[in-house]
């Protein structure tokens, strides 16, 4: 018998802080117009200070569980996609899988951005496929709020990303139908390091001499996250559409057949021109990033689980996804929700 790979559960979780850009222009010297008219961002989630990403990723595990109708016990593994963990290690699927009190059961963290979900979604497809495993948490949360220089310097950046959670149960079932069974029906994974340094955060890091980390690093900034927005643009809207158009090719279908995308929330320009490109009605296209600014690799599933609570998102429906983000790196996957 053949296996397939279904997502049962679905579950976020946002910190209930909001912060809209009218709260930004009180610190950071911006505007509401400047940042609505570039992104399309108009609120995000900010955790208070007593908070932390496995907090936030237990609250969303929670309900994907429940979502799911399994018991937490029938879980054999932990995908934990982030880049904000509570501590430099260990990886966060082990604090999280303290919280669910689930020991002995493998637990990965992947560091891959925003990224990161789809990653994490595809390594957990071939777990379920070879038959190792059958019910694989993967979860996506971020704390940016803690990392971001909330002074004008920092204003390009810091008014763009959110913190947030979104998790999903992933569960092995046998295939009887590929056309119509419920299952993750192909993921695609690319990276090019050349552009490693044109979105990223230098420090902590042991390339920077002969400190991990050093007074002198903090007082270069060197532990906030630096961007060349416009490349970043340039690669996002090209490799998205790329590699969005080869998800779907590749799992025999038209674009015209999937009924739901869900991209990956940086800029809503970068989601508005992959559409046209491809000339993709913008009205399938579920974007969030409204609410909640980038929560880089918890974005696709929180996105999944807002499309469900929506009705847009309903059983049976094709989904294609596609993210691109720091690394450069970038993902695609096509599945039958
Ligand atoms: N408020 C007001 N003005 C600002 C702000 C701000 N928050 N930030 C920058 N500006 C100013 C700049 O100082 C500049 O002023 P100047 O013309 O007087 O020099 C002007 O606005 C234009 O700045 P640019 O950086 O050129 O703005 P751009 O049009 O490129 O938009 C943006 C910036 C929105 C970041 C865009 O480049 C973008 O979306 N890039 C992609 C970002 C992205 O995808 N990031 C996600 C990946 S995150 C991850 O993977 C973890």
């Amino acid at each position: 018998m053949k296996y397939r790979t279904e997502i049962i559960g679905v579950g976020s979780f946002v910190p209930a802080n909001v912060l809209t850009n009218f709260d930004l222009e009180k610190m950071l010297d911006t505007t509401d117009d400047w940042i609505q008219q570039r992104t399309g961002i108009v609120q995000r989630h900010w955790v208070d200070e007593n908070t932390s990403n496995s907090d936030l990723a237990y609250e969303a595990s929670i309900r994907a569980i429940k979502n799911a109708g399994i018991d937490k016990s029938d879980i054999d593994m932990i995908i934990f996609a982030t880049l904000s963990p509570d501590h430099d290690f260990p990886g966060n699927a082990c604090f999280l899988q303290a919280k669910l009190d689930l020991p002995g059961i493998s637990a990965l963290d992947i560091r891959q951005q925003c990224t990161g979900f789809l990653y994490a979604l595809s390594i957990a497809d071939k777990f379920i496929l070879s038959g190792s495993h059958k019910n694989i948490l993967i979860v996506g949360s971020e704390i940016h709020s803690k990392g971001l220089d909330k002074t004008p310097n920092g204003r390009n950046i810091s008014v763009l990303f959110g913190d947030g959670a979104g998790a999903v149960i992933v569960s092995r079932r046998d295939l009887i139908d590929p056309l119509k069974d419920s299952r993750v029906i192909g993921t695609h994974l690319y990276s090019d390091g050349a552009f490693a340094k044109e979105l990223w955060m230098p420090a902590p890091g042991t390339a920077l001499g002969k400190d991990r980390v050093s007074h002198q690093m903090l007082d270069e900034g060197l532990h906030y996250a630096q961007m060349n927005g416009k490349t970043v643009f340039v690669h996002a809207t090209k490799r998205m559409t790329e590699c969005l158009l080869e998800a779907v090719t590749s799992a025999n279908v038209a674009l015209g057949d999937i009924d739901v995308f869900l991209f990956h929330q940086a800029n809503l320009r970068i989601n508005s021109k992959v559409a046209e490109m491809l000339s993709i009605p913008e009205e399938k296209v579920f974007n969030t990033i409204q609410n909640y600014g980038n929560t880089t690799a918890a974005t696709i599933p929180l996105g999944m689980d807002d499309a469900i609570k929506a009705g847009v998102l309903k059983k049976g429906m094709l989904v294609a996804s596609a993210a691109f983000g720091s690394g450069f790196t970038w993902a695609s996957a096509v599945w039958r929700y």
